[in-house]
């Protein structure tokens, strides 16, 4: 059986700073792959960005830039930010890379040859300072939703994706195929909005700006931006290209990571684009909720946008990964704010996991020199609840990392952290210090350092440095410390020594101080 697995996450427009919704999708894929990487995988995942349109070409006029200009600077960004957040992505797609636009065409090409693309006419209301169509639903009090104008009904020439073509086909696939999307409530949604009601041809082409991949067959038509962005899940692997090593190894993908809103693209849109070629279909489509603010969607003119640069340099990369991580319960838009923040911080970080750390070094180098008992010949009567703790939540956590309930699984690590943390009150190990009960002494101390092992190992998805840095305390090679050896209880090697003195990992947040911080960072 082949171990590969490819990871996609959307590319995203380049049309401004990336805030920490934007973010999340980055970061959790940046965690699936880490622990799909620890669990054996061959692990692919791919990034970029969606550099056409009318938008970007507007945005880039109005910064006296031409668009390339534009998007090369942005691209940079996007870069420096996931080097910042350490997202181990192993391919950027840029829409506007040739790779890319030369197997756009040619996918353009064998749609039009199937007869799958018909020219047509596109009609809705024309905002003409916007430069844009809207649909009736999309006006606000009847004029344009982005400037507020006056609007006029307009038609141009287009090209049309025959849509309908496919539509028995499509709902064939789901039956066959009812977990292609999780969760289950966005395929219901798509279903009701756009499948059950019958499908519309799509309308993939444009001629009133010119920032696009242009039609092959009729240049002054530029492609509209789904058909270009969708593909670049395959151009990437070098599909139709001269070498498409990449793309017989890793294509089908295996997850697209995608936003709740752009479901239907990818719901339906994708998959009959891909079976109109003649591919085999992703295997699954995740479609995760959004973070959202105490007063709704995050924007800057409300004064409420918070970006991953401000919170990973006052509080680290680790706290901000982990706060987002935590943050989002399957299928639920979920909400940031300085008090939850600060609260998680202090509370998981900081007490549960870096004070159990911080209590098991001191222990160790107080009560053993430094070295982690391993000739353990007594028993509390507490050892073996621990272990079976262990034993249960690294099932929970795989299985709930199979199935992407990210928050899930961290709810499982943090009960074995807390478990951990009473195995020291009910030990009480100072007390056995002082009755120089040697044996049951040592028992405690290998059983906490064995826990923190597996803690490390466990945590590495969510907070890599962290878990590094917990490693390097105890003294145990990272190489050592791999996922297959969670099974095992006696891994530790004879003499390792712990650190002499462990600095804490997080150090414990004034809340007060901080929440204004964040308050006034979010105005900013
Ligand atoms: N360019 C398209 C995607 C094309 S994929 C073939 C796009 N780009 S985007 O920049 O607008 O959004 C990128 C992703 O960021 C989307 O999945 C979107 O859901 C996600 N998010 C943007 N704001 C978000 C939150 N506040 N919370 C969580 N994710 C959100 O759509």
């Amino acid at each position: 059986m082949s171990n590969k697995y490819y990871l996609t996450t959307p590319i995203y427009y380049p049309s401004g700073k990336f805030h920490i919704g934007t973010a999340y999708c980055e970061t959790i894929a940046d965690s699936i792959k880490r622990y799909k990487k620890a669990r054996g995988y061959d692990v692919y995942l791919l990034t970029g960005l969606d550099e056409h349109g009318q938008k970007i070409q507007t945005l880039a006029e109005k910064n006296g830039q031409t668009p390339q200009q534009f998007v090369d600077k942005m691209a940079e960004e996007a870069k420096r930010l996931w080097k910042l957040m350490d997202i181990q992505y192993d391919d950027f797609i840029r829409t506007t890379e040739t790779r890319h636009k030369k197997t756009v065409q040619k996918i353009v090409n064998i749609f039009l040859e199937k007869g799958d693309i018909y020219k047509g006419e596109y009609e809705g209301w024309y905002c003409m300072p916007c430069e844009n169509y809207f649909t009736e639903t999309q006006l606000v009090n009847g004029k344009c939703p982005d400037c507020g104008r006056e609007v006029k009904k307009m038609k141009e020439e287009a090209y049309f994706f025959n849509m309908k073509k496919y539509e028995n086909w499509l709902k064939k696939f789901y039956e066959q195929n009812p977990e292609f999307i999780v969760p289950e409530s966005r395929k219901n949604e798509i279903f009701k909005n756009f499948i059950d009601p019958g499908l519309e041809d799509l309308c993939i082409s444009r001629c009133t700006f010119d920032w696009g991949i242009q039609m092959p067959n009729d240049p002054k038509h530029v492609l509209y931006v789904w058909l270009d962005a969708l593909t670049n899940y395959v151009t990437a692997l070098g599909y139709m290209s001269d070498d498409e090593t990449l793309f017989k190894k890793y294509w089908p993908a295996d997850l697209h990571l995608v936003g709740k809103e752009i479901i239907r693209f990818h719901g339906i849109y994708w998959p009959i684009f891909l079976h109109a070629l003649g591919l085999e279909l992703p295997k699954k489509l995740y479609a995760h909720s959004w973070v959202v603010m105490k007063d709704g969607k995050m924007s800057k003119s409300v004064g409420n946008v918070i970006y991953p640069e401000t919170l990973i340099k006052r509080y680290g990369l680790d706290a901000t990964k982990y706060y987002l991580l935590q943050l989002m319960s399957f299928g639920q838009d979920s909400m940031f704010t300085p008090e939850d923040f600060v609260e998680r911080y202090n509370s998981d970080l900081a007490n549960d996991l870096g004070n159990l750390l911080n209590r098991t070094i001191g222990m160790i180098n107080k009560y053993f020199n430094g070295i982690i008992p391993t000739d353990i010949k007594e028993e509390t009567e507490f050892d073996e609840d621990l272990r079976n703790c262990a034993k249960e939540q690294i099932e929970k956590i795989e299985k709930n990392m199979d199935s992407y309930h990210i928050k899930d699984a961290i709810q499982n690590l943090w009960k074995y952290i807390s478990r951990t943390n009473k195995y020291i009150d009910e030990t009480a190990p100072w007390v056995l210090a002082k009755e120089e009960n040697t044996e049951k002494l040592k028992a405690v101390m290998f059983n906490l350092a064995e826990a923190l092992r597996k803690i490390a190992i466990l945590s590495e998805p969510y907070i890599a440095n962290s878990s590094s840095k917990i490693l390097e305390q105890l003294g145990i090679p990272k190489q050592e410390a791999t996922w297959d050896t969670l099974s095992k209880f006696d891994n530790i090697k004879k003499g390792t020594k712990v650190v002499e003195k462990g600095e804490p990992i997080f150090m414990r947040l004034n809340a007060d101080e901080e929440i204004e911080f964040m308050k006034k960072a979010m105005k900013n």
